[in-house]
């Protein structure tokens, strides 16, 4: 009984449109607002550029910290927000959650489950324990391990659902161990009994955009998870108690975590994505300077072991925008996914986004393969070159913001065809006797490629391009390898 137990349904909460009381004052909130949000937040689905944004609907439903969050220093709506003063932030978030209900704020607390149900069963088989699944990145589980065969598939039902109150989304994945499911959302960390639904225990780790990974830490088995830009919490999995937190962000400060991180016996693999692409889009941005780097950390304390970075650290490139605004770079490189361990090699594989600002790179749109020891890089796989982008591009150069790198440089053909998934490794079947039989690292980037590159050097063995591709199509989520059949599910 593992995932099938699993038909968790998780819903943002509710977010039903607001009226607005039209005949009162107009909310100095709603004057901010209107100045600065509604251009992409009114009708995103028809802006072009702006398809990714939230709703006005959603951004009522969301709770003033996470506003904030995204508001402020680090946040990816920081620099739309960065010409308001204290007072009109306090009134804009005052105007976007003036009709939200305070009763929520004990949710978590309702959702604990009997007193004598309040500890996990480590011991239980291992489910989906990674988000690839293994260290493989396969994203693939045995009938056995997951519970489920392919003729149970057309018979799921929602067992229960759970509204997250005030969560603008979930966006990460689920961790199970035996019946139990950790869940991360609305500030929380939950160990679901994934039949009753109740939490078994609940970790305050705060905001988080990351899917939990479980490993063995300690002599413990524990959840190892990223809260705020770069903060890993390793909790004992058995009680939600906390074992260690410690930063994991590199040393520079910069960038933040997108992807899981992965356990690898004493060490702790974490992937730093790059700020900068929506950034981007605000005219009067230096644009850009976070990039990619892999940190990797003491599983047994959080101590710094080593730092890779995909590029050298931004400076100003020369560039001024029309808008008169000085260029920064190079940037980009970003790593999006949890990385994928090659164990026979010691390395780590990962893989990279777009160049955000000029000049381009090598190592954008690229996988690499690092040492596991030592963090030098020992291959590197590009491709696509001169893919240099970020939000402020929009569909033709003309109504592209001033921040565009298009404009710089006539050979630049930016088209955010980054690698979002992780790289699967997969060692092939060969002929008879398992002659010819190779390690491979296959990959799907979001221009529609899948690339299956030799594990011991790179190079390409084939590729073949699936779909035609696009900044939010293409293989964006990420692929599937099975071992046994050998089928890639792009
Ligand atoms: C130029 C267009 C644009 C403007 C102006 C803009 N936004 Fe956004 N906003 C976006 C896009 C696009 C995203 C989605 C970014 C992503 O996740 O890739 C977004 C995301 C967000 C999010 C979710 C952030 C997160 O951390 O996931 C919030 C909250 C938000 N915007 C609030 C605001 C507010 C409040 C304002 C006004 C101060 C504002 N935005 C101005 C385009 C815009």
């Amino acid at each position: 009984m593992r995932l099938r137990t699993l038909a968790i349904a998780l819903a943002a909460g509710a977010a039903a449109p607001h009226a607005f009381a039209q005949e009162d004052a107009p909310h100095p909130g709603k004057a901010v607002y209107d100045a600065s949000c509604a251009s992409c937040h009114n009708d995103p689905l028809n802006t072009p550029g702006a398809e990714r944004a939230a709703p006005l609907s959603v951004l009522r439903n969301t709770s003033s910290t996470e506003l904030r969050a995204s508001l402020t220093g680090d946040g990816i709506m920081a620099p739309m927000a960065a010409a308001l003063s204290g007072e009109q932030l306090d009134q804009l978030v005052t105007w976007l959650t003036a009709e939200q209900k305070a009763a929520t704020v004990e949710w978590d607390r309702a959702l604990l489950c009997e007193a004598d149900n309040r500890t996990v069963n480590v011991s239980a088989a291992n489910g989906m324990t990674y988000f690839g699944a293994d260290l493989k990145s396969t994203r693939s589980l045995s009938a056995a391990d997951a519970g489920l065969s392919a003729s149970d598939l057309a018979n799921l039902e929602i067992d229960y659902a759970i509204g997250i109150p005030r969560a603008q989304s979930l966006g990460v994945g689920v961790a199970s161990l035996g019946d139990t499911a950790f869940v991360n959302s609305g500030g929380k960390l939950l160990a679901l009994d994934a039949d009753e639904g109740c939490a078994r225990w609940i970790y305050d780790g705060g905001g988080s955009r990351t899917t939990p990974t479980i490993a063995e830490i300690n002599g413990k088995t524990a959840i190892v998870y990223v809260t705020g830009r770069g903060d890993i919490n390793v909790v004992d999995a058995a009680t939600g108690q906390q074992i260690w937190k410690a930063t994991g962000l590199p040393e520079n400060g910069v960038g933040s975590v997108r992807g899981g991180v992965i356990v690898h016996n004493d060490k702790v693999i974490v992937p730093i994505s790059a700020s900068g692409v929506a950034s981007g889009m605000n005219p009067t941005f230096e644009c850009c300077e976070g990039h990619g780097a892999v940190v990797a950390l003491s599983a047994a304390d959080g101590s710094r072991l080593w730092e890779y970075h995909t590029m050298e650290d931004a400076e100003y490139n020369g560039l001024v925008s029309p808008t008169g605004v000085k260029q920064k770079g190079p940037s980009g490189a970003p790593i999006w996914a949890m990385p994928t361990i090659d164990e026979k090699r010691n390395a780590v594989i990962v893989t990279t986004g777009e160049n955000t600002s000029m000049p381009a790179t090598e190592t954008s749109d690229a996988v690499i393969s690092i040492d596991l020891d030592t963090g030098e890089q020992n291959w590197l796989f590009q491709a696509m070159e001169l893919d240099v982008w970020n939000m402020s591009c929009r569909s033709t150069d003309a109504d592209s913001g001033p921040n565009c790198p298009w404009q710089f440089d006539e050979a630049n053909i930016g088209r955010d065809f980054d690698f979002g998934g992780a790289a699967i490794l997969v060692r092939t079947k060969g002929g008879l006797f398992g002659i010819g039989a190779r390690d491979i690292l296959l990959a799907g980037q979001k221009s529609g490629h899948i690339w299956a590159l030799d594990a011991n050097n790179g190079e390409v063995i084939w590729s073949d391009r699936v779909g035609v591709g696009s900044p939010l199509g293409g293989n964006h989520w990420g692929i599937a390898a099975d071992p046994e059949t050998q089928i890639v599910y792009g």
